[in-house]
């Protein structure tokens, strides 16, 4: 397996807009009395207000944790608006950036995700960059040319800084759905985005983490991580148990 010779797995959890104190509390010490000792890298991206909670519940252990979404901007007069050096008041280490969620409920670009991108990476804060096609896209045929599209809009506004980003291939039609893409289909995505990235930057691109995402599960876990360029996990419902979660960073 590539990932234990090459690249160290990174499992994330995408809490995405669950939680709450109490429920949080029981998770987080779940995770955080399972997660000594894994080979794989451990992270949660958690609703901004819990930030504080993960910061005091997580310090000291093995797992990081990160926002879903930072602002493009500095600071200012953006309500509701958090910046990426806020999430780094809190010790965060990652970012989501362009989750589909992101893309289709708010607008958010290919132009905007790659400024995102820059700006966690200007904060001091890892991005983990979302790419993946619709089924409309697929079922037309088109997922070559829209993940290509969405990662190279990144890539080139990045520069050099390509081997400091993380990018998760998340298949819009498997997010919550239950539909996993198979393995070699997942693999077919993930050999490709490798291949344009290595053609952009040999070594960063053969460094750069390839996370899957969609419906990942502790029974899909291992065929999917057994893959030669799938590096590790986006979760998301299943990282909102801690069982679960463990279960698949095992498996990476
Ligand atoms: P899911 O979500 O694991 O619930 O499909 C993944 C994601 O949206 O990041």
């Amino acid at each position: 397996m590539n990932q234990t010779t090459r690249r160290r797995a990174l499992i994330a959890g995408n809490w995405k807009m669950n939680g709450g104190i109490a429920a949080n509390a029981v998770l987080l010490e779940g995770i955080r009395s399972g997660a000594n000792g894994l080979a794989a890298e451990l992270a949660v991206c958690v609703p901004a207000p819990y930030l504080a909670q993960v910061q005091a519940a997580l310090s000291g252990s093995p797992v990081a944790w990160g926002g879903q979404d930072l602002s493009l901007h500095a600071s200012g007069a953006y309500t509701g608006e958090v910046s990426g050096a806020m999430l780094r008041d809190f010790d965060c280490q990652f970012v989501i950036v362009g989750h589909s969620e992101r893309r289709s409920l708010h607008g958010e670009t290919d132009a905007i995700v790659a400024d995102k991108a820059r700006q966690a990476l200007a904060c001091g804060l890892t991005p983990i960059v979302c790419v993946g096609e619709t089924l409309e896209e697929r079922e037309a045929g088109h997922t070559d040319s829209v993940v290509s599209r969405q990662l190279m809009a990144v890539v080139s506004a990045l520069g050099q800084q390509l081997a400091k980003i993380v990018i998760a291939y998340e298949p819009v039609w498997a997010i919550g759905t239950g539909k996993t893409a198979t393995p070699e289909m997942a693999q077919q995505v993930h050999a490709q985005m490798r291949a344009l990235l290595v053609g952009v930057d040999p070594v960063a691109g053969r460094g750069v983490r390839l996370l899957y995402g969609g419906s990942m599960k502790p029974d899909n876990a291992r065929d999917l991580l057994a893959m030669d360029d799938i590096d590790g996990g986006l979760i998301g419902g299943a990282s909102l148990k801690a069982d679960d979660f463990l279960a698949i960073a095992k498996a990476a």
